[in-house]
């Protein structure tokens, strides 16, 4: 990361809108994005296109997370000239749906049905669990676009990468900074009662617990299903906690906070999450609740850098809205197809897989990283509260977290 220093957004409202980006993008003329990593010369001149899958959920509690990856991974093939690595892309995308019943059948076809080189996406941890052996099996590369899930990765294979983060390590960056800021206090946790929500709230507690903090109880909540939390609120409440920490995302995130805010524990209960809580379009819909929530991860919009100024002002202008860290991802996952397929030997799985090894550096929105032995994304994670600024909300990065 070049820098810590963050500035305030010149748009600080986030909009939920989500015109596609095709006339907007004409509209601001195309990028200067492109113009320094212009897509290599190693596609022969009668090569074909590359046919690469893209499946992110477009209905169920993570549709406004699965439309961000597309925005995000649209405007990088926009941005150059819809190549990568110099061949044309004949993209097909599917629809992730809400959870594995919907999610592996779908992705799967775009390996056995349409054949495509390589995929992106998945935002499930436990759908992109259930996908791993498929990659692997077929020797057809998955970028994993946001899904933590811990076993993923825990055992690397030349098929499977990850450009978002592992769900233990963002949960676990902000455990000691909460030690620090509740003191004698104790924390209760609550979470999505499946992969993610366990293994971040996990990898918070191991980290919290190994900085001195307390746990005053936790609940598990039915994924997908849940839309009353009263019955968990008071047992925060009746559980005297200082704070309370949590991971929810999609439309779980906007009726916990509305409802922890309706309950009258905001005042009282200090609220802290990773930062799917309060990403992205979401933060709209939770209004003034959301207000002081502290949360951790790898992406705020307002980070100071030129890449990053130039990679908002590009997205503004596509979408309408500033970028969130799942149109990052996405984002990012294209920059690295692109980077891999210049230097690809074929433009089958088992090529670009065997260059995906070998990209070095992405020049990324969120700061240079690079994958590391895992093939996860080497970065550091920021704490950032939701402050009030120019009359809308948004997720300030506070400082990097140690
Ligand atoms: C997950 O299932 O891994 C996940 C879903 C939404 C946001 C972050 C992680």
């Amino acid at each position: 990361m070049p820098s810590t220093i963050f500035r305030a957004p010149r748009r600080a409202v986030v909009l939920f809108s989500g015109a596609l980006a095709a006339s907007l993008l004409a509209a601001c003329g195309g990028s200067s994005l492109a113009e320094d990593d212009a897509p290599g010369s190693a596609a022969p001149e009668d090569a074909g296109p590359v046919k690469i899958g893209l499946s992110v959920p477009l209905s169920g509690v993570y549709a406004p997370l699965g439309e961000d990856m597309q925005q995000g991974f649209e405007l990088y093939l926009e941005e150059h000239d819809n190549q990568l690595g110099g061949y044309d892309v004949d993209l097909v995308s599917v629809d992730e749906g809400e959870g594995p019943q919907a999610g592996v059948p779908a992705t799967q076809k775009l390996v056995t049905q349409d054949q495509v080189s390589a995929v992106v996406g998945i935002v499930n941890s436990a759908t992109a669990a259930g996908l791993r052996d498929t990659f692997i099996q077929a020797e057809v590369p998955f970028i994993v676009a946001n899904a933590g899930a811990d076993e993923i990765t825990a055992e690397p294979s030349d098929y499977i990468w990850r450009t978002s983060f592992v769900n233990s390590t963002v949960g676990g960056s902000i455990g000691a900074a909460v030690a620090e800021e509740v003191g004698d206090g104790s924390v209760y946790l609550i979470t999505a009662d499946y992969a993610a929500g366990h293994e971040q709230v996990g990898g918070f507690r191991e980290a919290f617990e190994a900085a001195g903090g307390k746990v005053a109880g936790e609940s598990f909540t039915p994924f997908g299903t849940t839309s009353d939390w009263q019955p968990y609120l008071s047992e925060i409440r009746s559980s005297g906690a200082a704070a309370a920490f949590s991971f929810y995302a999609g439309a779980e995130a906007v009726n916990f906070v509305k409802q922890y805010d309706t309950f009258g524990l905001s005042d009282s209960v200090k609220l802290y999450g990773t930062g799917f809580l309060t990403e992205g379009a979401v933060l709209e819909a939770q209004g003034g609740a959301a207000v002081g929530t502290k949360t951790a991860l790898h992406y705020s919009h307002t980070i100071e850098s030129d890449r990053n100024a130039e990679f908002v002002e590009a997205y503004e202008a596509a979408y309408g809205e500033v970028p969130t860290v799942y149109s990052v991802q996405a984002y990012d996952a294209a920059a690295a197809l692109d980077l891999a397929l210049e230097d690809a030997e074929s433009t089958d799985g088992a090529g670009i897989a065997a260059a995906l090894g070998g990209i070095g550096e992405i020049d990324s929105p969120r700061g240079p990283w690079s994958f590391d032995e895992s093939h996860n994304p080497d970065q550091p994670y920021y704490l950032r509260e939701v402050q009030e600024v120019d009359g809308g909300l948004v997720n300030v990065a506070v400082r990097e977290l140690g």
